[in-house]
């Protein structure tokens, strides 16, 4: 026998004892319970995304089209979007009323439980030919210099990979029409290019991503 589990069994015995000792002062003190977590964190964020289910699906997995599918998207992303739809910059009758009330920590632990969720691919079946061209639009605009190999995403540029169809379409019809206009000029400029064949050619392409 070594020393280690003599002192693991201590320490856990120490634990044991402060948690006592707190429960003890909450009953007795009416102490302020649970303390406020210091940091973002993925359980917090799962009560907190009760109210995300009715749109987004269970863990994010939504299956109406028209709204995003938010399991595996990044962490970075999440929150920023959660951000500019709080303070206006990106707007949407059904989602701006949902970030309103949200403060920092609320985004953080939303975008930490999301990211953390994982994604399941979409019932949408493409079209052969469309998913083909999509392919080669996507070659010709580089769109993975920015979204990385399989529309997989980083920090504050989205996963796109397995994101709903109608969903892909709308926002870059929105981009190119500048009804979006929170994406620092990025898809702005690649999306005022693109012809209404070439938005449902990535489209195609890109949800089947996995
Ligand atoms: C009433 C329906 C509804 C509810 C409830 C809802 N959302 Fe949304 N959400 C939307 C819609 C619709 C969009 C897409 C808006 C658009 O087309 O630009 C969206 C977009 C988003 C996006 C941007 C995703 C992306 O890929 O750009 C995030 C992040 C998000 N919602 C998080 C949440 C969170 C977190 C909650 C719960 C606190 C929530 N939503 C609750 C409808 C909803
Ligand atoms: C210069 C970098 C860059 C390139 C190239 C680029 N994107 Fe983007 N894309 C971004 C960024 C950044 C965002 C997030 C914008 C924001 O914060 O609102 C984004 C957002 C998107 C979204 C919205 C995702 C969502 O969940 O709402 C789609 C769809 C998209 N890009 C598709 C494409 C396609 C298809 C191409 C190629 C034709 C492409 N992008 C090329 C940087 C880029």
């Amino acid at each position: 026998m070594t020393g280690v589990p003599v002192s693991a069994a201590f320490a856990r015995r120490a634990a044991c004892a402060v948690l006592r000792t707190c429960a003890l002062l909450v009953c007795a003190g009416g102490l302020i319970w649970p303390p406020t977590p210091a940091r973002a964190d993925a359980e917090a964020g799962k009560a907190k995304a009760q109210t995300c289910v009715a749109c987004h699906g269970p863990m994010g997995n939504s299956t109406d089209p028209q709204y995003p599918v938010l399991a595996g998207q990044t962490t970075r992303y999440i929150y920023l979007q959660l951000r500019d739809f709080k303070e206006g910059r990106r707007s949407d009758p059904r989602m701006s009323p949902m970030a309103a009330n949200l403060s920092k920590e609320d985004m953080q632990d939303l975008a930490d439980y999301f990211a953390a969720q994982k994604p399941v691919p979409v019932a949408f079946k493409a079209d052969g030919e469309a998913v083909e061209a999509g392919r080669k639009k996507s070659a010709a605009e580089l769109c993975t210099t920015c979204h990385l190999a399989n529309f997989s995403g980083q920090n504050e540029i989205p996963r796109v990979a397995g994101q709903h169809y109608q969903y892909i379409v709308k926002q870059l019809q929105d981009f190119r029409s500048r009804t979006r206009t929170n994406d620092a000029g990025n898809m702005g400029s690649v999306a005022r290019n693109l012809t209404d064949d070439d938005i449902r050619n990535l489209a195609s392409y890109v949800a089947n991503l996995q």
